[in-house]
């Protein structure tokens, strides 16, 4: 069935077959839920570490649901967790467009989308109404216009609105579409952010920092041991990666898939004598193959975007365990 309505919505300009898409799931109609039944609740396996429990495995990545919009048929389709985002404090429409490309033969996409967002007074109405069974995750980002140093203020401002709301919190800084973001991995801008962030934190809910695939990660075992000395639950590794021959924008699914890798598997050892450090994985995720690459590695959270686009709802099929 994904098949016959990707035929049509691939003629379309992605980010408007995007919308179509997302505007239909909002609504979580009931023929949407008849076509797409989801995984089955019984057969799903909880994974949980000192931080956070998933009903499974398999979480969507940030990016799909910018503003949770469409939380609840996310939820029905069977997501061990739902990252919406990347919010920002105040409205904002983003880049130009177009500014969402497809790279079929590769099962990739290229975005240069900037986050748009509805600001986190409106994102708010959805994170607090709901109650589903997924983890929700809120990813949480500078708008264009603040400057570094007003980041850390910002930051904290959008914990203190979204922490009793989120199952877990992430502080984007490794979006290549936001000028000066990637800036923010630098541990002395990083330090600003997490004090105030630190500052303000009070119920417990695990915060992670998502990174970019394309640093020099040669550092990683300081990276992580500064995050942790910083009260930081974990890393989602990676964002998109930049990749100039194809155009502007961040490159994700089959394109990132190794450089992602490198980066995963290089966190996955750095944080190997830390139980209480989480890795989620998210970078060209689509494969029972994939998934097992990075398990023996020693991770228990992924997350994917890209493939849910090119294989349908069916890639939730990945959130079980099989063999
Ligand atoms: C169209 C699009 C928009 C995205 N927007 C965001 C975003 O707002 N914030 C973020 O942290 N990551 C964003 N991402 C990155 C994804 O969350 C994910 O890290 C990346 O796509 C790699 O996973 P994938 O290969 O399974 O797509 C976006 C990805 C795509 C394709």
């Amino acid at each position: 069935m994904y098949g016959l309505l990707k035929n049509v919505l691939f003629t379309l300009d992605p980010e408007v077959a995007h919308d179509l898409t997302l505007h239909q799931f909002s609504k979580n109609p009931y023929y949407l839920r008849k076509l797409f039944k989801g995984i089955d609740p019984a057969k799903m396996i909880e994974v949980k570490t000192h931080n956070m429990t998933w009903r499974n495995r398999l979480g969507l990545a940030a990016g799909f649901d910018k503003n949770g919009i469409a939380l609840d048929f996310l939820n029905h389709l069977g997501f061990g967790a739902i990252e919406i985002g990347t919010v920002t404090l105040k409205e904002q429409i983003g880049n130009d467009r177009p500014r969402m490309w497809r790279h079929s033969k590769e099962l990739s996409l290229r975005n240069a989308l900037g986050f748009p967002c509805k600001g986190a007074s409106y994102v708010k109405k959805n994170t607090q109404t709901y109650n589903g069974e997924a983890t929700l995750g809120i990813n949480i980002g500078k708008n264009k216009d603040t400057s570094l140093n007003d980041c850390p203020g910002e930051y904290s401002q959008l914990v203190k609105i979204f922490e009793e709301d989120a199952g877990y919190l992430v502080i984007n800084i490794s979006s290549p579409n936001t000028k000066n973001l990637r800036k923010l991995q630098d541990q002395v801008f990083l330090k600003e952010i997490l004090d105030e962030v630190n500052k303000q934190r009070s119920l417990g809910i695990p915060i992670y920092i998502k990174i970019s695939p394309d640093e020099d990660w040669s550092d990683s075992d300081t990276f992580v041991r500064f995050l942790i000395d910083n009260n930081i639950q974990g890393l989602v590794c990676t964002n998109t990666t930049i990749c100039k021959k194809l155009g502007t924008g961040g490159v994700s699914g089959n394109y990132l898939k190794n450089i992602a890798r490198k980066t995963q598997k290089s966190f996955l050892k750095s944080s190997s004598d830390f139980p209480d450090f989480d890795i989620i994985a998210a970078g060209g995720i689509n494969s029972r193959e994939d998934i097992n690459d990075l398990n023996s590695a020693g991770c228990n959270f992924f997350q994917l975007y890209t493939a849910l686009v090119y294989k349908g709802p069916s890639i939730l099929d990945l959130a079980l365990k099989k063999g």
